[in-house]
């Protein structure tokens, strides 16, 4: 009955029914380019007339099953196989009695949180909190104290944004908002220094840039506990990111080996 309900919520999570159909990006999701002017100007009027302009994009398994793509409308971007992953984590947390709560850093539209917080409840493991950490505004510009993200544009793609609201909603919708959950609103530079995490048996940092990538290891990876996995999204999906992990494991000299998920996400299991 459980396995049913992980493996539907998953497939719901990731919109997996839009696989080899055509998704729908409303133009203001995807485009912000001001040589697009007129195009918005159309939009805004065909809006005030119920209607919206918008790019389709046939959704491809590969592309989905392996969070590759950024979908139109799915909570989570990280796909079938990172979810499945998440499970044998929290299983081994719950066998091998590892402490400490679960955090997301970069949580977007919650799909990858609200995964976790099943898989809590159904683990047991209700007393651990959930905690997510985002800005709710997107990613931030790069900013000189960090060389490796200068060419990075992220923080100009619309569709990165979520906001709070949209998240609660989200956990709502599907029956996994209640009080075991904790929001860490704002900038990582302002929010993760306030140590206001004290353990951690799983810690998943999917917020792309070095920047973000090296202030959540920075500030979080010394709460985590041993046995607890620290979970890289996009550690092959940006060459910023792998380069602040391998930074931070040569300063730290983490010798854990990184294990790989899938095409873009690694992991490791901190040393017992
Ligand atoms: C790729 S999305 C996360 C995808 C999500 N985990 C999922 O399940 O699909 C990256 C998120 O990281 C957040 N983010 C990146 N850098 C950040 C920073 N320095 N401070 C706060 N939020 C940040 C963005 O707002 C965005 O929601």
């Amino acid at each position: 009955m459980e396995s049913n309900y992980l493996e539907l919520l998953k497939k719901m999570l990731i919109d997996y029914d839009q696989i080899g159909k055509e998704e729908y990006h409303p133009l203001t999701q995807v485009d912000r380019q001001p040589r697009n002017a007129l195009l918005f100007l159309l939009d805004k009027w065909l809006r005030s007339r119920n209607y919206t302009i918008c790019k389709t994009k046939k959704v491809l398994a590969d592309q989905r099953l392996n969070g590759l793509d950024w979908p139109a409308r799915a909570k989570t971007m990280i796909g079938y196989h990172r979810l499945t992953h998440l499970e044998q984590c929290v299983h081994r947390i719950r066998v091998d009695k590892i402490a400490g709560d679960v955090l997301e850093a970069g949580v977007w539209r919650g799909g990858a949180s609200m995964y976790l917080k099943a898989l809590l409840k159904v683990n047991g493991l209700t007393h651990k909190t959930l905690w997510m950490a985002d800005s709710f505004q997107g990613l931030p510009r790069p900013t000189k104290d960090y060389p490796h993200d200068h060419k990075v544009r992220l923080h100009r793609h619309p569709i990165l944004k979520a906001t709070r609201e949209e998240v609660e909603a989200n956990f709502k919708a599907y029956g996994l908002w209640d009080d075991g959950i904790r929001i860490i609103e704002g900038w990582f530079e302002d929010t993760l220094p306030k140590n206001i995490v004290e353990k951690l048996s799983l810690l998943r940092l999917d917020a792309d840039l070095y920047e973000s990538t090296h202030l959540g290891l920075q500030h979080l990876y010394p709460k985590l506990q041993a046995g607890g996995f620290v979970i890289i999204d996009d550690y092959h999906a940006f060459q910023f990111c792998k380069q602040a992990v391998d930074d931070y494991r040569t300063t730290h000299a983490i010798q854990e080996p990184l294990i790989k998920i899938d095409t873009e996400a690694v992991f490791w299991r901190k040393r017992a």
